[in-house]
């Protein structure tokens, strides 16, 4: 299950049930002269986190570690990683994960391993503070298992939607941005189609066109070997094959 919306998330939070959520992963957004968010969303994620799950929280200032405390989360660690590179938004080069609890202690799947210290920073981005999938999808799977939901509540350009589609884990995700709500969606839709089309692979009963052809000639046979599409060669042929993007590509539900 993928769900997405676009708007506010402090009021798009209070749709979501009580105890619904296994695990939030978020980065809210940074306070510049024009953004100033109050912390009213940390008691809502709380109020629909289950018992005993985890929040990543990543920002550039520990200001908000009172209101999360007052929300009712344990903070367990503060670990601070360097960037490489400077954002527009952010020109500290230092970021913070605030990692906490609700409720009883839980176990990590992934103990003993130092991911953030050795994020840095990525050029081909889509948004001014966008975050690598790889490391969304550590926090993802040191803290829940497979079909677990994730809840995003400042999305951005989806990073944590995609890196729970690559750990098989649902994903509640919401944005304000009508621009980065499209790139978000559009980076979702992508991956799911992706695997949608990996999923229905089958060499000798599948459409053949829509296989890569590998001829190989090995002197005596003229063998036709087929395998899947590369997932930039899937990218490219949904934005140009209309065919090609009319069989494969799926869409969110619209709810
Ligand atoms: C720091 S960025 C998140 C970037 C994200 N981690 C990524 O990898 O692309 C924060 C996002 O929250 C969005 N935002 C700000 N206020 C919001 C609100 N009240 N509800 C939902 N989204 C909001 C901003 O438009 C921005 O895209």
């Amino acid at each position: 299950m993928i769900k997405t919306k676009q708007g506010n998330c402090i009021e798009l939070l209070k749709e979501l049930e009580s105890n619904s959520i296994d695990l939030l992963v978020t980065e809210p957004p940074y306070k510049t002269i024009n953004v100033e968010l109050s912390y009213e969303w940390i008691p809502e994620c709380y109020r629909v986190l289950k018992d005993s799950s985890h929040a990543y929280i990543m920002t550039n200032s520990l200001e908000m570690s009172d209101a999360i405390e007052k929300s009712g989360f344990e903070i367990i660690s503060i670990s601070e990683y360097f960037k490489c590179n400077k954002t527009l938004f952010n020109k500290k080069n230092k970021q913070y994960v605030i990692f906490c609890r609700k409720g009883k202690a839980k176990e990590l799947n992934l103990p003993n391993i130092e991911y953030t210290s050795r994020i840095n920073n990525f050029s081909s981005k889509v948004h001014p503070t966008e975050k690598p999938v790889g490391l969304m999808q550590f926090y993802i799977e040191n803290s829940s298992k497979e079909n677990d939901i994730v809840l995003d509540p400042f999305m951005g350009s989806g990073s944590t939607g995609v890196a729970c589609l690559k750990s098989n884990r649902n994903f509640i995700g919401f944005e304000i941005d009508g621009n980065y709500y499209k790139i978000a969606t559009d980076r979702i839709i992508t991956k799911l189609s992706y695997k949608n089309y990996l999923e229905n692979f089958d060499e000798s009963s599948f459409n053949k066109k829509w296989l890569k052809c590998t001829n190989t000639h090995d002197g005596f046979f003229n063998d036709e070997k087929y395998e899947p599409f590369t997932e930039d060669e899937f990218k490219d042929l949904i934005q140009t094959n209309t065919e090609f993007k009319t069989q494969w590509e799926l869409t969110l539900p619209n709810n």
